[in-house]
């Protein structure tokens, strides 16, 4: 019988290796110092080698950085294994703290070693690795933690499921990828590896993994029942923040003091943008400019997908379709009347012909190589291309000279912003046996048009170049792949395409439809570490270039691909989705994550939709959504019909209707993004957020916060008129009406809601800021007035905030105002700094909360505090 059992033990082992087998680390030489702890980290049994192999010595520090914020790192003590590096990600400075003054606790166990991390004030666990192993191998990392029961979690991003994470049998995979249609349960464009964990009365915290390799992170329970999420990673180091909290949104600002404070946008960024690939020529642009006027909706700017590049190369126009001359009357028209052009840039770079911008790249190196030295070659749009290694020395210079140049206001197009798009990087090239020749005549990129060009003298963009040239031979010596020792670079002798432990990759391995994973950048670390931070490092790169050619002007770079911290210098749309319900619902979860949880606040989804057909009751009902997220833009592709909202009368008027509000409210968003930029506070607030008490709150992604003030309740079943939403227990008034509501922590319905209306309600407590009147660009929207509608909360009271500057300075210095709005029952008064001198004023104030509202005339200046009396 005994022989039994240990020859079935046997046989389990041989045939289904387990990490549970796996013998953990012992930790020793443990240094308690005030504030920091160090230990030695040792295997502590035979190498279990599950994956690839286990490393023998590791490093463990712990940092109370500040009264909320604990630093957990566990690294090789050889400091090989990779790390993100400093200049791509700075890391937060310490201050130090003593374990005393903090508001979380680490603690371990050194045989085996596990930790736990409780919350000083109530000892509340929040994180404990006790009872499974540490597996740190050489391509292969994993930790467990339990979790209490049906925990809410939120963030992991980015994801296309439900803003409440399932907790059973739930997997994020992190691998930044082209994802056409935003497949639910994948991974998508951008990676995010920080949650949020709100327990109610317990409070909430939040957890960052510092790590940029690919991942499964599960969320599930064992088969007894208990709840745990574990990470499994195939490469880099564990290098984890905890953030105290404890209310949501202070976990959100303890986020933000890690990864960066999200980047100031221009006030105009917050207009409404149209776009879509396939405008076919400069004229075609200039007519859905002027149908846009034509129709009474205001657009404040014009967007161009790759439509206008010559064949589609960066820097280059079009000659017949987009002539240099036209493109820049068309920038110079559209300044003239107020709006606003952004033009797109891929980081695929064409390689063949005489084209300058390769060219110049080229003679100064910035392109990724491969082993031979050459550059190293695939497929995208423009046929066969290059990539930059942003992280090589001449590459910053390269682009912004390349940016400088082909948008030099005096001799070319005068853009106002940049938009980068498949920067994960994507590649049409599907597998490391790749012909990136063959493949680019394939797949025929550049492709022929399939919309007739409007004026059919020009001539039809002609297929791929006949003359395929092969590279010239390498001149530059070969770049060194010995992995530096001790420099955080990655180990060598590893299986950069397919490790034996598999990230479920939506696109199949690691190397499909991206960059090769083999790659060497040029400071010798490898794609296979840094794959999901080229979104980043790109998006930086055009950052630095736009802030060159308009110092001192805040940059706007709308990025597809994202990694942690990019909210600190881009804006992000959720990239090609599908015109359908189910998607213009799906929106709104993932506004909540990236505003609320991953500080990236200039979000939104293309409205009406990206691929199929946009059906004109959706396409109404999603101007209206779209219209009430920070980021505001109609975008379609090529294949889909046109869905500019004048296309329909029933589309026009519900979008003429949101952006009349979105104006009208424009200053109180910015007022959010800049609290959102000075302190972290999310500009886009989940309902439990504001009502972390309230459980049934935790789960609602179908309504939101637009600021801290207004409840957006959306219709979103299929074609309906009807919408149930929740109304937490507080007074609110209807946006629309002003009448006072008195949410009872229920369920509303309402059956009529038309198809040019949404519900949205201001939260009794609130000052809003309004203007008296939209207008039909940002520019002339700032010369109007403001009223103040004052909402009443349950005590009485009310208190708002205005933020006024000259809406683009990257640095506004004293030049601004922050005025603080308050309502005590009686008095209302107005205070705070008056830096930014105005002719604008206060033209009324309108209290609610009585029987009628109750409205004081002005004018009240805005450049000095001010304040009033109601006599009852
Ligand atoms: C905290 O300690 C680290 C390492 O000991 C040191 O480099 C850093 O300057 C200290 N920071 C502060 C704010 O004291
Ligand atoms: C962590 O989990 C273990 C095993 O379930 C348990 O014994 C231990 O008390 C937990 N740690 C803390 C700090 O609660
Ligand atoms: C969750 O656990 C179940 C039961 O053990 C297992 O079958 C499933 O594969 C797990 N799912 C994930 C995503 O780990
Ligand atoms: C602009 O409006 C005119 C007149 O309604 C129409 O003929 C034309 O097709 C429209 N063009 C675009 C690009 O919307
Ligand atoms: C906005 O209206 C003004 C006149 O009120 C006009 O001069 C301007 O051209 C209009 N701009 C746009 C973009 O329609
Ligand atoms: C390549 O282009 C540059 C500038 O665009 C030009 O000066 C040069 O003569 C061209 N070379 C050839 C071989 O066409
Ligand atoms: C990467 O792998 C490919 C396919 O095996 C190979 O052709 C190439 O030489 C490798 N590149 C590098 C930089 O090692
Ligand atoms: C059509 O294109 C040709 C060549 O670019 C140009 O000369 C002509 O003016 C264009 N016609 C119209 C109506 O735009
Ligand atoms: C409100 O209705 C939704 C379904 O529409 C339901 O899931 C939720 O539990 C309800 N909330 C309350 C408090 O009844
Ligand atoms: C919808 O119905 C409610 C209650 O029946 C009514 O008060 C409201 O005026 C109606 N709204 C519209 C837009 O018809």
């Amino acid at each position: 019988m005994r022989f039994l059992i240990i020859l079935l033990a046997y046989t389990a082992r041989a045939f289904a290796a387990s990490i549970e087998n796996c013998p953990g680390y012992t930790a020793s030489n443990i240094v308690d110092a005030d504030g920091t702890l160090t230990a030695d980290l040792t295997l502590s049994g035979d190498a279990c080698n599950i994956y690839s192999t286990d490393l023998p010595d590791l490093t463990l520090l712990v940092e109370y950085q500040t009264e909320t914020r604990l630093h957990v790192k566990i690294f090789d003590t050889g400091l090989d294994v990779f790390q993100v590096q400093e200049h791509i990600l700075t890391r937060p400075s310490s201050q130090n703290i003593s374990s005393s003054d903090a508001a979380l606790q680490f603690s371990l166990i050194e045989d085996p070693f596990s930790f736990s991390i409780t919350r000083s004030s109530s000892g509340e666990v929040l994180f404990n690795t006790t009872g499974s192993q540490l597996v740190f191998e050489t391509q292969y990392v994993y930790l467990k933690t339990q979790l209490p029961q049906n925990p809410n979690l939120y963030g992991l991003g980015e994801h296309s499921d439900s803003f409440r994470l399932p907790t059973e049998n739930y997997q994020r995979v992190l691998w930044n990828s082209e994802s056409p249609f935003i497949p639910r349960l994948s991974n998508l464009y951008g990676s995010h590896p920080n949650y949020l964990d709100h327990r109610g009365d317990a409070g909430s915290h939040g957890v960052f993994l510092l790590n940029s390799n690919g991942m499964n992170i599960n969320i599930n329970r064992t088969d007894e029942g208990e709840q745990f999420l574990e990470y499994n990673t195939i490469g880099g180091i564990l290098d984890f923040y905890f953030l105290a909290g404890p209310s949501p949104s202070e976990v959100s600002q303890q986020y933000a003091e890690v990864v960066g404070l999200p980047a100031m946008m221009p006030y105009w960024t917050f207009g409404f943008h149209q776009c879509k690939y396939g405008y076919w020529d400069v004229n075609y642009v200039a007519e859905v400019v002027g149908n846009y006027s034509a129709a009474n909706i205001p657009l404040e700017t014009m967007w161009s997908d790759i439509d206008y590049m010559d064949l589609r190369q960066v820097f280059t126009t079009d000659p017949e379709r987009f002539p240099l001359h036209k493109m820049r009357e068309l920038a110079d028209t559209l300044h003239e009347r107020g709006q606003h052009y952004i033009m797109m840039l891929d980081p695929g770079i064409h390689r063949l012909g005489n084209y300058s911008t390769f060219t110049r790249g080229d003679e100064k190196g910035v392109f990724l190589k491969a082993d031979d030295g050459s550059n190293y070659r695939g497929v995208q749009w423009a046929g066969e291309v290059v990539w930059p290694d942003w992280i090589a020395s001449s590459t910053q210079d390269w682009w912004t000279d390349e940016i400088s140049r082909f948008f030099d206001p005096e001799s070319s197009i005068d853009i106002d912003g940049a938009w980068n798009d498949m920067n994960e990087a994507s590649n049409f090239c599907s597998d490391v046996n790749c012909d990136p020749a063959q493949q680019a005549k394939d797949s025929n990129n550049p492709p022929q048009p399939t919309n007739p060009p409007r004026n059919n003298t020009g001539r039809p963009i002609p297929g791929f170049p006949e003359d395929f040239q092969p590279d010239p031979a390498p001149t530059r010596r070969l770049r060194s792949r010995q992995a530096a020792s001790g420099q955080m670079k990655g180990l060598p002798d590893r299986d950069l395409f397919s490790p034996k432990y598999r990230i479920n990759n939506h696109q199949g391995d690691l190397s499909v439809y991206t960059l090769y994973t083999n790659i060497t950048n040029a400071d010798g670390t490898r794609q296979y570490d840094t794959h999901n931070m080229y979104g980043l490092t790109m998006l930086t790169a055009t950052r630095n270039a736009l802030l060159a050619r308009r110092p001192g002007r805040r940059p706007f770079v709308l990025t597809r691909s994202t990694f942690a911290g990019a909210g600190a210098r881009a804006a992000h749309w959720f990239g090609d989705n599908a015109s359908t319900w189910a998607d213009y619902r799906t929106s709104i979860a993932q506004l909540l994550a990236f505003a609320a949880v991953h500080q990236m606040p200039m979000v939104g989804s293309d409205v009406c939709g990206f691929n199929g057909a946009a059906q004109e009751r959706m396409c109404a009902r999603w101007a209206l959504l779209g219209a009430f997220m920070p980021f505001y833009r109609n975008h379609a592709d090529l294949s889909a019909p046109f869905q500019e909202f004048y296309r329909w009368d029933l589309v026009a008027r519900a979008a003429r209707k949101a952006i009349d509000a979105r104006y009208r409210l424009l200053d109180y968003a910015y007022t959010a993004l800049r609290r959102a930029s000075a302190t972290g506070a999310p500009i886009v607030n989940p309902l439990f957020f504001l009502y972390p008490a309230d459980k049934d709150t935790f789960g609602i992604d179908t309504q939101f916060f637009y600021g801290d003030a207004l409840l957006v309740s959306p219709v979103v079943d299929d074609d309906a008129e009807s919408v149930t939403y929740y109304l937490p227990d507080d007074v609110f008034y209807d946006f629309w009406t002003l009448a006072r509501v008195r949410g009872a922590g229920a369920n509303v319905t309402v059956d009529n809601v038309t198809w040019t209306d949404i519900p949205v309600h201001i939260r009794g407590g609130a000052v809003l800021p309004l203007r008296t009147a939209s207008a039909n660009t940002t520019a002339l929207l700032r010369r109007n007035d403001f009223r103040l509608v004052v909402a009443p909360g349950l005590d009485g009271t009310a208190a708002g905030s205005l933020y006024l500057d000259d809406g683009e300075s990257l640095d506004v210095g004293d030049e601004m105002s922050e005025i603080g709005f308050a309502w005590d029952g009686a008095t209302f008064k107005a205070a705070g700094t008056f830096g930014y001198s105005t002719d604008v004023v206060v033209e009324s104030v309108v209290v609610l909360g009585g029987e009628q509202p109750v409205t004081r005339e002005g004018p009240w200046s805005l450049n000095e505090p001010f304040e009033f009396t109601l006599s009852q």
